[in-house]
């Protein structure tokens, strides 16, 4: 039987379009997800939009329409983002759905029941622009911090989680289970959290301050707030108060930024969870951020990359591999353009590009556009064989342990190894002789490429879905839905027919 995997990114805030972060994290998730498909396990794939909260009816406000027609419009967005990606999610979760709005209740109501849930007054400082409370404590040098925006003092009545009664199992939990978070270094980012007694959390809004959200099933003058909405949707699109909830749950990985580690996921969720009774997620992978000039792209700075605009300029998978090339996963990385370019024209266009058109010239013009036969193995073939054979061994383990920016290397390292050994062989020159050495030399050289290039793209699948199989089109060999036998050199392609020469990644027109 294959293995369920259940596997989510954040859900989006539905305040502002999408940009470099949210594209990344999205092809980060679909690049595990993809590879675990190959891996042969049953994967679910869930992504989302987060459409509740101030921020959201504010902007509807301006523009004088309601809340949803806004969530709509950007569901749109978010969701053309994916598809321009080519992101193999199976569901797509939107806070508004009723589905959705079911199950918060459903536990809103049961956590009430069990008293877990309680209400008082509550006298506070509240940053509008992060709509939450926040306390003195978070003041710099006596001012609170620009992130907050502006803060003001209000006393309200809400209702609160009871979060501290389980700071000690919190605790204990992360400490025994040093799996959990990967990176593992945050682990202690939230381990020096709870180090400070936990406040219960606020989970409503008065209506009258915010509409916009899931009405407390208990108290209809109250919506509930951001975190104990956005969270649930995990379980929500596993199917939770469902048969089909124990076949997806507990999910294998939450992936989100660091931003969103501490404490939403790694304290609330957990504690929400562990108050409900059900099973903790297994793990959470925490990305780091795409920095612009030092600082996280975010929209409240307006320093953002239109991601599709690179899409659009240089394709799904050039910006696939961009973001995975580049970034360590768990670390910052800086974006710029120059960068982009650099990898583009240097990895994609000539390593890789150029070595597929060469082979393909060559193929069409000595041997009839076919796949020849590798008859002899000397010097140049042994070398590109052992080459690929260390190679292979390291790419699963990186790819299980998310380095993906090392598999990477290696793929292309590899692609360079190819281009070498055409070098070596420098199969043109061979082909001016008549000599039988030499044409038995050049028939094994456009063979070997062949395969070579075949193996160097298996792994580059779930990184560069499309342009690996343009590439498996091109030399001749098949798709495939398992890895099973795909790594190993053989003679597969034998016979196969070569594509009509093109040009896989085109220099950019100038701008
Ligand atoms: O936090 N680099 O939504 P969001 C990398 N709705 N990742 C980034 C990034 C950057 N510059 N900026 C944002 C929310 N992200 C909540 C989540 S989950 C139950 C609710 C990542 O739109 C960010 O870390 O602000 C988060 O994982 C995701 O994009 C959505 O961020
Ligand atoms: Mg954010």
């Amino acid at each position: 039987m294959s293995k369920k995997f259940y596997i989510t990114t954040a859900i989006d805030y539905a305040n502002g379009s999408p940009h470099l972060g949210h594209a990344y994290e999205k092809v980060l998730t679909d690049i595990v997800a993809r590879f675990r498909r190959l891996m042969g396990d049953e994967v679910k794939f869930l992504t989302g939009l987060d459409e509740h909260g101030q921020k959201v009816q504010m902007s509807a406000q301006k523009e004088g329409v309601p809340p949803i027609d806004v969530c709509d419009r950007l569901a749109i967005e978010f969701q053309g983002l994916c598809q321009a990606l080519h992101i193999s999610n199976d569901d797509y979760i939107r806070t508004t759905q009723q589905r959705h709005k079911d199950v918060v209740q459903d536990i809103l109501q049961k956590l009430y029941d069990k008293g877990e849930i309680y209400k008082a007054d509550y006298n506070g400082f509240y940053s509008v622009r992060q709509e939450q409370f926040v306390t003195e404590k978070e003041k710099v040098d006596g001012h609170w911090p620009a992130i907050y925006g502006d803060v003001v003092e209000v006393t309200e009545t809400n209702y609160f989680f009871k979060l501290a009664q389980y700071q000690d199992w919190l605790i204990r939990t992360i400490k025994t289970n040093e799996q959990m978070i990967y990176p593992r270094f945050r682990s202690a980012d939230v381990l020096q959290f709870l180090k400070e007694p936990l406040n219960d959390l606020c989970i409503s809004r008065p209506k009258e301050r915010l509409e916009w959200g899931i009405e407390l099933p208990f108290d209809s003058d109250f919506v509930t707030y951001v975190w104990f909405d956005a969270l649930t949707n995990y379980i929500t699109a596993a199917g939770y108060g469902t048969d089909e909830f124990d076949k997806h749950w507990p999910a294998d990985y939450h992936v989100i930024g660091k931003d969103i580690l501490v404490p939403p996921h790694a304290v609330y969720w957990p504690i929400m969870l562990k108050a409900l009774g059900i099973e903790l997620p297994k793990h959470f992978l925490v990305h780091g951020w795409w920095l612009s000039s030092g600082a996280k792209m975010s929209k409240s700075t307006g320093e953002v990359v239109n991601p599709l605009d690179l899409i659009e300029q240089f394709g799904a998978d050039a910006f696939r591999y961009f973001v995975t090339r580049e970034m360590n996963v768990g670390q910052d990385s800086e974006f710029s353009l120059d960068l982009f370019m650099s990898r583009y024209n240097s990895d994609l266009a000539n390593d890789l590009g150029n070595l597929v058109s060469r082979l393909l010239n060559m193929g069409g013009r000595y041997t009839d556009g076919k796949v020849p036969t590798a008859e002899v193995e000397e010097a140049p073939e042994k070398e590109i064989k052992a080459l690929w054979s260390a190679t292979e061994q390291e790419l699963i383990p990186l790819f299980e342990d998310f380095q993906f920016h090392k598999a990477l290397d290696r793929i292309f390292s590899f692609v360079s190894g190819i281009n070498r050994y055409a070098e070596t062989r420098a199969p043109w020159k061979l082909a001016k002789s008549e000599a039988p050495e030499d044409q038995a030399a050049l028939r094994t050289s456009l063979a070997t490429m062949a395969e070579a290039l075949r193996l160097a793209v298996v792994l580059l699948t779930p990184v560069m879905p499309q342009i690996s199989d343009k590439i498996r089109g091109l030399v001749g060999a098949d798709n495939f839905d398992s890895l099973e036998g795909q790594l190993q050199w053989g003679n597969t392609l034998e016979g196969k027919a070569l594509g009509e020469k093109t040009i896989l990644f085109p220099r950019p027109e100038p701008k």
